[in-house]
């Protein structure tokens, strides 16, 4: 029996249970199966309804009433399991390397946007070639040397911003992190094929959202051909994203020859540039359509949610104006570190991903109990990253937490863990190391209307500030 927190999260990892006991003096051993964890009996059409209006208010209901591991309804899924421990979370990123399929999850809604090359949504010996030719663009060091154009492309933007009225950050930011994607990652630099993109990719993601609204009822073999039918019927919303997909596929697809050829493609640092160098363990580069796919990945996984990141840094930073001066005090002084620290504490309070589940091959014993085989099994970053276990007093916004060595490392989970944490983890931490500066060094922001906290509410897969935070600004 565990003794304390840690024999408690030794036992948990281990798939045992650290309340219930099975034997009783004198009577021989049950082999009783583990029940299933706890959760409500609502209809899952209901549990959905109420999250997507209320997520965290719900996840915070469920914790409360169930504990560290629970279920919650969710439409179109078999069974969906949340786990609230830093021990149990590491249980289920481990599954990454036998048991769990991250890929599985999202292939249904995303492939048709990312195609069947991406990331996003293979697993196995597919996935894994992937991740190794796109991780080597993505390492640490190599990331660093973006900063300089970050910055730039975010000073060229924030020079343009209203100042004297309220106006929404969200866009704002959307527009930064895009620009970014285009001249960073495609490493565009004719001002044409910018344009063109500027305003073609956010209508085809927007379109993929339609249809993925859709997508959302119907399970992925049987939505595959719906949806093949439905694009060639004009006027529908997956004809129209076919149209948009096609419009956008060419120029890539144009972008990528030319590149191919490009005589400066060796001194170019661009993470397109970098990718078509890239070989695999056979020597073998990466196809056009790799390369397409890789692209809308990192579009479609880098854009929206460091965009809405920055969003959540701005409106914690007008509602703690101690923090903001301390912030501006460091950078004057030519001092990241708290700059760094804000940025953490901005995941941890307001994570982006509320869910980064995996589907179980085989079932899955955690906590003393049995997830089976086919049901989703995510950790949850919204409750583990407000355990006033792991961060004392946990509502507050205070980023000198992790100024201190012992920060806890296990329970901070924004980009998710395991094989398949976040690839871009690096980039967006670099993005919003490069931009907050630049915003702060031209403009003083305060609250546009309400002083009460924005609410988080679902966009897509991210949570995303209620009102987009809307801020004034005035120069500084
Ligand atoms: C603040 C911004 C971001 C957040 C909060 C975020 C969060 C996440 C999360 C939670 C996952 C799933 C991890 C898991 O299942 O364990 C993920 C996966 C991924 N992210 Fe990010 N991300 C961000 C920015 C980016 C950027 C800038 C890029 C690239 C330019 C990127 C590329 C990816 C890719 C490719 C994956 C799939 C990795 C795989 O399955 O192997 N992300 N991200």
């Amino acid at each position: 029996m565990p003794q304390t927190r840690n024999d408690d999260r030794v036992a948990r990892a281990a798939g045992e249970s650290p309340h219930r006991t099975v034997d009783s003096p004198g009577v021989a051993r049950r082999a009783e199966p583990p029940p299933l964890p706890p959760g409500s009996r609502l209809p899952s059409a209901l549990q959905t309804a109420l999250w997507l209006r209320d997520p965290v208010g719900v996840l915070v209901r469920y914790g409360r009433r169930y504990g560290d591991i629970f279920r919650i309804g969710v439409v179109g899924v078999p069974g969906f399991v949340y786990v609230v421990d830093p021990a149990l979370a590491n249980r289920v990123f481990v599954t990454d390397r036998d048991i769990g399929r991250a890929g599985e999850a999202r292939e249904g809604f995303l492939e048709p946007l990312v195609g069947s090359h991406s990331l996003l949504t293979l697993d196995g010996e597919e996935w894994m070639r992937q991740r190794k030719l796109l991780g080597s663009a993505f390492h640490g060091k190599r990331i660093e040397r973006y900063r300089d154009e970050i910055a730039a492309i975010a000073a060229d933007h924030v020079r343009r911003w209203p100042v004297g009225e309220p106006f929404a950050l969200r866009p704002r930011m959307q527009a930064i992190t895009l620009e970014v994607i285009l001249r960073v990652v495609f490493g565009l630099r004719d001002v044409e094929r910018v344009e063109r993109l500027r305003e073609l990719l956010p209508r085809l993601t927007g379109a993929g959202e339609s249809v993925n609204a859709l997508a959302f009822l119907v399970p992925p073999p049987i939505w595959t051909r719906i949806e093949a039918l439905l694009a060639r019927v004009p006027g529908t919303p997956m004809a129209r994203f076919a149209a948009l997909r096609k419009a956008t596929d060419e120029l890539l697809y144009a972008e990528i020859s030319r590149r191919r050829t490009d005589p400066d493609l060796a001194d170019r640092i661009d993470i397109l540039s970098v990718l078509l160098g890239a070989r695999d363990e056979n020597g073998h580069g990466m196809t056009d359509a790799e390369l397409r796919d890789a692209l809308m990945t990192l579009l479609v996984a880098g854009h929206e949610t460091t965009a809405t990141a920055l969003s959540w840094a701005f409106e914690r930073l007008v509602r703690h104006p101690r923090v903001t001066e301390r912030l501006r005090g460091s950078l004057a002084e030519g001092d990241e570190g708290y700059l760094d620290a804000v940025v953490k504490e901005t995941l941890r309070t307001r994570p982006i991903v509320p869910d980064m589940p995996r589907v179980l091959t085989e079932p899955l014993d955690l906590d003393g109990y049995r997830v089976p085989a086919g049901w989703w099994v995510s950790p949850s970053p919204l409750l583990l990253h407000r355990s006033a276990d792991e961060f004392p007093e946990p509502k507050e916004f205070r980023p000198e937490r992790f100024l201190t060595e012992d920060a806890p490392s296990q329970a901070w989970i924004p980009f998710g863990g395991g094989r398949r944490q976040c690839l871009g983890s690096h980039f967006a931490l670099l993005e919003m190391r490069a931009v907050i500066p630049e915003v702060l060094g031209r403009l003083r922001l305060r609250v546009a209307d309400d002083p009460a906290p924005e609410a988080p509410r679902v966009r897509n897969v991210t949570l995303a500030p209620v009102h987009d935070a809307r801020v004034i600004a005035k120069p500084a």
